[in-house]
């Protein structure tokens, strides 16, 4: 019975000190479990006297419903407790500031690439697109290329299968092929832009790089002139770079055009007086382009007698770098977030 006493007057506070349901099942264990004071007296109470016997028995009773009552208050408590901290857990702060939604986009030369394309569309021209991996034949012969001539070379051009004279492939060094494919398959008018990847053996510097982009443009019509070509660039540089540009034709070489040209405009940075970015000539290159030569519209079958076109090829890279004042090429390809989000 003093036992008992001292573990009546000590529960109270072992049960309060449980911190969780866990150690709270373990207080119950030592109090009331099948080796506490209380079930073993419980046990004993046969070998008692018979008159000590309902004493006893009554004293255990009442210590047994004092400590169950205890527990479970206990019990009440921490289970509240629990529940609190699962939905404190689970509270969503509305007033935080909300996490930045990152979106992507298109690469600075997709977007070029589809802005030229816009343009050239809203003249009514079509977009078309072609194989990376062309035949010399599409890419070089049809286009008026000899044999011998040097960009064919190894170290210029990047082939798939070299030499093979049935069928020597290459990867295009430039988009002209797709004025080659297209008029295979379409008789004229022909009014189109051809945008794509085109590969040369090239070693990266600031202006080249040995993968790079270009747009082709071609139209073939009757009585299609150099002026129309002029004309033509004159208002897709006026869209694309503003109207503060100037823009002129050198005379060129280009075999699959007669007469050829480069196209030149004053320069961004120090608008024409000369400066570093155009090696002080005050104008940077920009595309080639010229009146097709009859030999390409003949190796499609083409009536040279009624029709003439002119053509032009555009470096998307080279465009995005005059309008943007991007000084290397390489900005392009090493996917650098900090220059890719300046053109978001
Ligand atoms: N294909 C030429 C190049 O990659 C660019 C070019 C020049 C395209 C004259 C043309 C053209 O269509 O008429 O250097």
């Amino acid at each position: 019975m003093d036992q008992l006493k001292t573990l009546l007057a000590t529960a109270p506070d072992r049960i309060q000190a449980a911190p969780n349901l866990e150690a709270l099942r373990e207080v119950e264990n030592q109090l009331l479990g099948r080796k506490s004071l209380v079930a073993e007296s419980r046990r004993s109470l046969a070998s008692l006297p018979s008159e000590e016997r309902p004493v006893v028995g009554a004293q255990l009773n009442e210590a047994h419903q004092r400590l169950t009552a205890l527990i479970e208050g206990r019990r009440a408590d921490l289970e509240r407790i629990a529940e609190d901290g699962l939905l404190l857990g689970d509270r969503v702060d509305v007033t935080l500031p909300a996490r930045e939604l990152r979106l992507g986009w298109h690469h600075l030369v997709t977007q070029t690439l589809d802005e030229v394309a816009d343009i050239f569309v809203s003249l009514g021209y079509g977009v078309v697109t072609g194989p990376e991996v062309d035949t010399a034949w599409h890419n070089f012969d049809a286009l008026n290329t000899p044999p011998t001539h040097p960009s064919r070379l190894e170290s210029d051009t990047m082939y798939v299968d070299y030499g093979n004279p049935d069928d020597e492939l290459l990867l295009r060094t430039q988009t002209s092929t797709m004025q080659v494919r297209y008029m295979e398959q379409h008789d004229p008018p022909v009014y189109i832009v051809a945008p794509g990847r085109c590969y040369r053996a090239d070693t990266l510097d600031a202006t080249h790089s040995p993968v790079f982009h270009q747009i082709e443009g071609l139209a073939v019509d009757e009585n299609i002139s150099m002026a129309d070509l002029k004309g033509t660039l004159a208002h897709f540089m006026r869209e694309f770079l503003g109207s503060e540009r100037k823009i002129r034709l050198l005379p060129h070489f280009f075999p699959f055009t007669e007469p050829s040209a480069e196209m030149h405009v004053s320069c961004f940075n120090c608008d024409g007086s000369g400066c570093r970015v155009c090696g002080k000539s005050g104008w940077i290159e920009l595309l080639g382009c010229g009146v097709v030569d009859p030999h390409v519209l003949e190796a499609v079958g083409y009536d040279t007698s009624k029709y003439s076109g002119f053509a032009f090829g555009v470096g998307a890279e080279r465009l995005a770098m005059v309008r943007h004042g991007i000084n290397h090429i390489k900005h392009f390809y090493e996917n650098d977030l900090r220059v890719l989000r300046q053109f978001t």
